[in-house]
């Protein structure tokens, strides 16, 4: 089973999705945690130059494509339920609706690097800009480019909007106590496992 976790940086998908793996582990399945970017050193590249939009696309379609190809399937080959943060929901939200990329265009592309590889369910994990980067600002200190206020507003519209496209896509208020997102989120993987069988 594949399940991604997304949301604007600082509505905390890394704590609640590296729970979700460490509750799944104690039950007895195997789950492996994984995200996006995924080498760090792409990353560094992304963050660290002012990039052209479409570079930067075709940055993290690379890291996600290797990603896909030498992590993800090799995993869901094994029957692992793949836990992972942030996948090309990400690239539709931040380069299409937060810059403005054309849409379609980004989704071909994902559909190439990823060779369709989608999902069984993704988590978005919903939060007002303001609030997540006072998360941020209490915990990480610095910003990156892609934290700042409006740009984030966009962002969260676009997860919004995928949310209403996709039906695999479950929107969670990253405001709840995280026991709480954790057993919801718990419950739906467990549901789905067992219709799986
Ligand atoms: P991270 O902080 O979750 O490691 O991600 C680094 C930044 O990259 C974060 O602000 C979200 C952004 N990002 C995109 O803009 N597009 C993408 O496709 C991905 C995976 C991340």
């Amino acid at each position: 089973m594949f399940v991604v976790f997304e949301g604007i940086d600082g509505s905390g998908k890394t704590t609640l999705s590296k729970l979700l793996v460490e509750e799944l582990n104690k039950k007895g399945l195997t789950a492996v945690w994984t995200k996006e970017p995924f080498d760090n050193q792409i990353r560094e590249v992304i963050l660290s130059k002012n990039l052209d939009p479409w570079s930067e696309v075709f940055l993290f379609l690379s890291d996600r494509r290797e990603h896909v190809l030498k992590v993800i399937k090799p995993a869901l080959e094994k029957d692992y339920i793949v836990v992972c943060d942030r996948y090309y929901y990400s690239t539709l939200a931040y380069q299409g609706f937060g810059k403005g990329l054309n849409l379609q265009k980004l989704e071909k592309l994902n559909n190439l690097a990823t060779e369709g590889l989608e999902p069984d369910i993704v988590f978005i994990l919903d939060i007002d800009p303001q609030k997540a980067l006072k998360r941020i600002n209490k915990t990480r200190g610095e910003k990156t480019k892609f934290e700042k206020l409006q740009f984030l507003q966009k962002v969260r519209e676009g997860f919004l909007n995928l949310a209403k496209e996709k039906e695999n896509i479950l929107i969670l208020n990253a405001e709840e106590e995280l026991t709480k997102l954790l057993s919801t989120v718990l419950l739906h993987i467990l549901v789905k496992l067992n219709s799986a069988h």
